[in-house]
């Protein structure tokens, strides 16, 4: 069966780009389903790290086909960006290669200034979004007020009144806030231009995709963001805007449920999260340090969009079986495994506790979840560097016990680590 989705089982930043890179060596087709330009997605092959936002991160390997999907949010003047700057790496970016769905929803800078001033206006409640106009965009879309993609196929005039009309309405609310309008005209400027350059990768998708399937072509469906920041199954409000989990693959593409065969979970051995909201197993200290790493490396801990630290903390198993049950996950494969050697015993929330009651999966309601407090199991850890392993038999007999305990526990096969950023650390079980 043709297609295998991959989603974030944590709060974003599992390492999903390096795994959406493994799995495009043997597919035709990756497609991005959900969210914009709020992802970073990072890949490393030698010497060069790729730090992908729009574009999805099957470009990287010869001969598969990118497609973003209906179910993004896309800013028209970044992707021109992301485009020219992959170009510009020797990343072979042309219409035959990148497909852009003409649904998905255009952000406007109105939406991006309206970001900036909801969250202003939260205060110390903050969701602490990436400021890119993602919110607003996709309240746009639900609305039934939004502009896309299919837009820029228009007469450049009629594109541009419906730009200027979709910034004059965003103003309006701007405006309410407080905050000064900005001016259609100037602000579409950049807009136009990009709308005459990406207006060649534009078509439907979802046909493409249906044809695609019935040739026998193995498509991969790259999730962006996580099982957590889901707009439905997440710690709402703390989430974005958009359906990253499994079902979210579906809608944002355009294809049916039965060709799915697979739906691969990529998390962290341990847990980040960027921005506000609940994180029962945070860590303060040398530990989160240690895993946080100090930011002179890539694959440190500092957000790939917006350069901010993230929150570091144990591996969360109670989000982790949640994260299995709402996306019907076949296998989890954990990353940065590296990370973990020589921090000494290393734990594992198995359950909360909240208001004297245990639970193995989280509460129902945030207020709930952010009184949760985790119960800990702890495992014996190794100091070995484990960078150069690459069968689950080269790795410290402690590691493999440590992959065995989280697939225990959350019920799932884990068949595949990653033990270092480079395309080639992962290690298998064969
Ligand atoms: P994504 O948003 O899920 O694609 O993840 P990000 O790219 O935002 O963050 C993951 C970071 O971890 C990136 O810098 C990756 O290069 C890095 N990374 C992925 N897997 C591993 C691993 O096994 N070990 C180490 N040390 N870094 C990794
Ligand atoms: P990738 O695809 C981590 C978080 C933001 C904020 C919340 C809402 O790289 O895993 P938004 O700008 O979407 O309205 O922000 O969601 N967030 C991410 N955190 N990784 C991401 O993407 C994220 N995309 C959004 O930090 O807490
Ligand atoms: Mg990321």
């Amino acid at each position: 069966m043709p297609i295998t989705i991959l989603i974030g089982a944590q709060w974003g930043d599992e390492g999903k780009g390096r795994v959406v890179d493994w799995l495009a060596s043997s597919a035709d087709i990756v497609a991005r389903y959900a969210g914009g330009d709020n992802a970073g997605h990072t890949v490393a092959i030698n010497d060069d790290v790729y730090k992908l936002h729009l574009i999805p991160s099957g470009v990287l390997q010869d001969g598969v086909i990118s497609i973003m999907g209906n179910g993004m949010v896309v800013n028209p003047v970044n992707l021109v960006k992301e485009i020219k700057g992959l170009q510009a790496m020797g990343v072979e970016i042309t219409p035959k290669r990148l497909l852009i769905s003409s649904r998905a929803h255009i952000i406007t800078p109105a939406h991006i200034a309206l970001d900036k001033a909801k969250e202003l206006e939260r205060g110390d409640r903050a969701i602490g979004t990436t400021l890119r106009g993602i919110g607003p965009a996709y309240m746009d879309k639900t609305g039934r007020t939004g502009i896309r993609t299919g837009d820029m196929l228009l007469d450049v005039e009629v594109f541009a009144e419906r730009l200027y009309g979709a910034i004059s309405r965003t103003n309006e609310v701007l405006v309410a806030q407080g905050v000064e309008a900005l001016n259609p005209q100037e602000a579409a400027l950049d807009y136009i231009d990009a709308a005459e350059f990406l207006r060649p990768y534009i078509i439907d998708t979802s046909i493409y995709l249906y044809k695609a399937l019935k040739e026998g072509k193995k498509v991969v469906c790259e999730g962006a963001q996580g099982t957590l920041l889901d707009v439905d199954h997440g710690s709402y409000p703390f989430v974005t805007s958009s359906s990253p989990t499994a079902g979210g693959a579906l809608t944002g593409l355009g294809v049916g449920p039965m060709s799915v065969d697979r739906v691969l979970g990529v998390a962290k051995a341990f847990s980040t999260r960027v921005g506000g909201g609940p994180m029962p197993t945070e860590l303060e200290g040398e530990i989160a340090n240690q895993l946080r790493g100090t930011g002179e490396n890539f694959w440190d801990e500092y957000g790939t969009t917006t350069g901010r630290p993230r929150r570091c903390g144990w591996l969360d198993i109670v989000m982790l079986r949640y994260a299995v049950s709402v996306n019907g996950l076949s296998e989890v494969m954990l990353t940065k495994m590296d990370i973990l050697s020589g921090l000494g015993d290393l734990k594992l929330a198995v359950a909360y506790e909240v208001d004297g009651k245990q639970y193995e999966y989280p509460p129902v309601t945030n207020e709930e979840l952010e009184r949760a407090t985790a119960v800990y199991e702890t495992l014996e850890g190794w100091q070995e560097d484990i960078s150069g392993c690459r069968t689950f038999a080269e790795l410290p007999e402690a590691a493999r016990k440590y992959i065995q305990r989280v697939s225990e526990l959350c019920d799932v096969p884990i068949n595949v680590v990653s033990v270092g950023p480079e395309r080639d650390q992962l290690v298998l079980n064969s």
